[in-house]
């Protein structure tokens, strides 16, 4: 399972690309509004940190076909590794069908049944995105979603890719691995988390104190 940083924050993106495990950059345009930032303004610096795909979102105020298929085919006017993010509304294939039969990459977002993952991937959708986080929030299960939309596109032989969307833990992460998603968009935070276990740091502890124990005996 690839692993995309969930933010527009190059300040975050930065020192975790560093790290070379992320393959991509999601934004959607509430951390755009956190970074203070427009996609047009970000994407070309992104696209010089991160080699792999960036994910950008039509406007919020987009709710009608047409200007989500204007609006995504300047967005994918922004780099050839862009794909357009589409929220899953009736409104929202009718665009992605559009812009997928002009070889625009679709990315569809907000996405929290496995009926709304079937009909993404009819519409040409290359990434289909479950909520993880959100549908926990209210008392369901986003870990049994992310299982269930794996599951289905295994015996469809599905060609889109399951792009799992607000992680908000280490154990998401695992969990989604374990359940066959292909990507999980992580926030900076999570990854830091997924980086760090305190046995790690106890350990070097004491290995640099046992190697300056054995030098000084030296
Ligand atoms: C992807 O970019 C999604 O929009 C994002 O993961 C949503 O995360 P949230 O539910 O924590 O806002």
């Amino acid at each position: 399972m690839q692993l995309f940083l969930d933010t527009a924050k190059l300040e975050e993106i930065r020192p975790l690309c560093e790290l070379g495990v992320i393959s991509g950059v999601t934004t959607n345009p509430s951390l755009l509004a956190k970074a203070g930032r427009s996609l047009e303004e970000v994407v070309a610096e992104i696209a010089g940190l991160v080699e792999g795909p960036i994910l950008g979102e039509v406007k919020a105020a987009a709710v009608d076909r047409t200007t989500m298929v204007e609006q995504g085919r300047a967005i994918a006017a922004l780099h050839p590794r862009i794909a357009v993010k589409i929220p899953l509304t009736a409104q929202g294939l009718a665009a992605t069908s559009r812009l997928s039969r002009e070889g625009i990459a679709v990315a569809n977002t907000l996405v929290f049944s496995p009926a709304q993952a079937l009909l993404s991937v009819q519409a040409g959708a290359k990434y289909v995105a479950p909520f993880v986080g959100r549908l926990d929030d209210i008392g369901e299960s986003g870990l049994e979603l992310v299982r269930t939309i794996a599951e289905m596109f295994r015996i469809q032989k599905s060609p889109a890719k399951l792009l799992v969307a607000s992680v908000r833990s280490p154990l998401h992460v695992v969990d989604c691995a374990l359940a066959g998603a292909d990507i999980a968009t992580v926030p900076a935070g999570v990854l830091k988390q997924m980086v760090q276990h305190p046995l790690t740091d106890a350990g070097i502890l004491r290995f640099q104190k046992d190697e300056s124990a054995a030098s000084g005996e030296k």
